[in-house]
């Protein structure tokens, strides 16, 4: 159904929208509009009380006993069993710990390892990915394959499902393109990967809590996903890796730190790894980390109650469909235009808009303007062509966001681009973080 595109339609859309309650979970700041959880989630209302808990109590009373007593030792296990449930992986399969990179290190490495031990090992030499994979995803990977003597290999996405082949060990790709927002087939370029005798790795970093994911449904052979963005786990939480269980025991991953030991606290010298996905935890984790992540996927997981993922994509959808109504009634003309997937069924939760290729807009300056006036999105620099456009990056939460948000957010984008406002030489001035 098409809704008008006014402002008291979306009001309307608000009032009858069945996830609106979730909302409450957040504490928002007033005025601001918020269309970053792709980069990095809102504060949950949860979580202060909860990390105060943690610091005063746990920590402050509870000292050192806190890791029995407060469970803080279980913590990798039960976020990860909480976070298994947005990913269509089973309780035991999933550990949070270190961050997506090194977590990518560790699957990848025993990604390449397990391909090393496949009778035609010696004709897999090539990682495949894509060429606007996120670089963190790339630079791993170059490391590993360089300590291989093997190669790392870039193609356009539509390229993959042809060039998978048998020089192909790992097709490792983030299921959703942290710049087009385009959504990959997790199912069918696994099952391509495995008919070609590849193995499959999904970086998850814009899907897990954002859109269904079935890593088990997909027979996926490994993934890695992120607690900052849609998990709402707060700058720099940890992340979170999976092993299918048909590979989990068959390589010990190579930061073999003593949480991954099978009796850490036996202190014995020789390492032998825990079974199961537990031998892919290194050091420590991080206490006050989880405890705030755990409020974050909690806010996530409130939503079963309501339909659950496929609600909350319901509802994604419909917020970036709205969007880009919008950006072509009102922006039609500006230069700017929604870059990605035409269809709603192949995006993830974002929408990205394209500068122009002529330059006549600065879009890291656009956004800190839009930035200045309460709406909250972020640039990702291309090379400024029209096929690797500069982008204005627009992330869809429908955890917390309305329709009213999206409707003021495009209303405000007009108003600059009419004013020119945002041409004034200190939104141009580029801070260390874009
Ligand atoms: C696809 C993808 N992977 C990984 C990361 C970040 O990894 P890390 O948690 O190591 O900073 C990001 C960050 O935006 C990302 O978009």
């Amino acid at each position: 159904m098409k809704h008008p595109l006014t402002r008291s339609a979306c009001a309307a859309r608000d009032a009858a929208d069945p996830l609106a309650p979730l909302r409450g979970q957040f504490d928002l700041p007033p005025g601001v509009i918020y269309l970053d959880g792709n980069s990095l989630g809102v504060l949950p209302a949860a979580t202060a009380e909860r990390v105060r808990q943690v610091i005063t109590d746990e920590w402050g009373r509870g000292l050192i006993r806190s890791w029995n007593d407060a469970a803080w030792i279980d913590l990798p296990r039960r976020v990860g069993d909480k976070i298994a449930r947005l990913v269509g992986a089973r309780a035991g399969e999933l550990v949070v710990a270190d961050s997506t990179s090194v977590n990518l290190y560790k699957v990848l490495s025993a990604a390449l390892r397990i391909a090393q031990e496949q009778p035609d090992a010696r004709a897999r030499k090539v990682v495949l990915s894509e060429r606007s994979n996120f670089p963190t995803d790339l630079y791993i990977a170059q490391s590993l394959v360089e300590q291989r003597g093997m190669r790392l290999e870039l193609l356009d996405i539509d390229q993959i499902p042809q060039r998978l082949g048998e020089d192909v060990a790992v097709l490792m790709l983030t299921q959703v393109n942290y710049r087009t927002g385009r959504m990959a087939d997790m199912a069918a370029l696994t099952a391509q990967a495995h008919a070609a005798g590849a193995l499959a790795l999904w970086d998850l970093a814009h899907s897990a809590g954002a859109v269904p994911v079935d890593l088990h449904g997909a027979d996926a052979d490994f993934a890695v996903g992120c607690g900052y963005k849609y998990l709402n786990g707060g700058p720099g939480a940890p992340a979170f890796c999976w092993v299918h269980p048909r590979h989990v025991d068959r390589f010990r991953q190579p930061l073999s730190g003593w949480m991954g030991h099978a009796a850490p606290f036996v202190f014995q010298p020789g390492y032998e790894p825990a079974p199961g996905i537990a031998r892919y935890l290194c050091g420590t984790p991080p206490v006050l980390g989880m405890a705030a992540l755990e409020c974050g996927v909690d806010t996530v997981l409130a939503a079963e109650a309501l339909g659950g993922m496929p609600a909350l994509r319901a509802k994604s959808v419909e917020l970036g469909e709205l969007f880009i109504d919008l950006v072509r009634e009102r922006l039609a003309g500006s230069g700017l235009r929604p870059f990605g997937p035409e269809q709603a069924a192949r995006r993830g939760s974002q929408v990205s808009l394209a500068v122009p290729a002529d330059g006549s807009i600065d879009g890291y300056a656009l956004m800190q303007a839009l930035i200045e006036g309460g709406v909250i999105g972020d640039y990702r620099a291309g090379d400024g062509s029209a096929e690797h456009p500069h982008l204005l990056r627009f992330g869809f939460t429908p955890l917390y966001l309305r329709f009213v948000d999206v409707f003021d957010a495009v209303q405000r984008l007009a108003e600059l681009l009419e004013s020119g406002a945002w041409r004034e030489a200190r939104f141009a001035r580029k801070a260390a973080v874009t």
